[in-house]
């Protein structure tokens, strides 16, 4: 069973994903991490990632590598796990940035769908459904309205104890759909064949119970 979980910034996609993978006990790929591990690279190594060339260049030489364990997934990076520096600000603008560049998503679509190859597997990301799994059973796009992904965005902030106005993760937010739905490469959009859930009004709880009703309906699973 493939599943293609697609969708906006802060739609909730990766922890939505990862509930819904869970209870149908497959494994969840969160493509997004790969990109962040691109873009951290990049920040490690000193490299520019306005500069296509180079991360191109970079990206050739990565190893990357994801294992699923018992604490969720973990992305490796020439052997180096880079979990725990992928969700930062400076890691997202960078992982946008490099998710546009021809060269990084050959190689990370072609990672993807070896991986999703070997088992059952939950993807989320932008282009699963349209790119990395056109063949997937069943396709999601998971989205909200962008001021309520700001709001929930914005509260993550705050219970980090980090006071970031909201207008500037709106503004932020909204920079972001810009760069991933209108780059020439594999933009976001929504499969022709996928089905919408949309979290503006539903918690956490009544999302994932949404999800899992979109698949039970398509393949008698969940
Ligand atoms: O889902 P996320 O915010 O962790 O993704 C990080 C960046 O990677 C985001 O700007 C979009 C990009 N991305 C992509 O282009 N294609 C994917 N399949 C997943 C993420």
């Amino acid at each position: 069973m493939k599943i293609a979980i697609d969708g906006p910034v802060g739609a909730g996609k990766s922890t939505i994903a990862d509930a819904v993978a869970n209870a149908l006990n497959i494994l969840h790929l969160d493509t997004g991490a790969m990109y962040r591990a691109v873009g951290l690279s990049c920040l490690k190594a000193g490299i520019d990632y306005e500069d296509e060339a180079a991360v191109t260049a970079l990206c050739e030489k990565l190893e990357m590598d994801v294992r699923h364990e018992a604490d969720g997934q973990h992305t490796l990076v020439n052997g180096e796990d880079l979990t725990g520096g992928l969700r930062t600000e400076a890691v997202s603008a960078a992982a946008s940035r490099v998710a546009t560049y021809a060269g990084v998503r050959r190689a990370m679509v072609a990672a993807q769908q070896a991986l999703a190859a070997k088992t059952d597997m939950l993807l989320d990301g932008r282009d699963i459904g349209t790119r990395v799994l056109p063949d997937a059973d069943v396709k999601i796009y998971l989205t909200a309205a962008a001021g309520e992904r700001a709001r929930r965005r914005w509260l993550e902030y705050q219970k980090k104890g980090q006071d970031v106005p909201f207008e500037e993760v709106l503004r932020d937010l909204e920079a972001r759909d810009r760069q991933d739905m209108n780059r020439e490469v594999d933009p976001l959009r929504q499969a022709e064949d996928a089905v919408v859930v949309d979290t503006t009004e539903l918690d956490f709880d009544g999302s994932v119970a949404a999800v899992l009703a979109v698949i039970r309906e398509a393949t008698g699973r969940g």
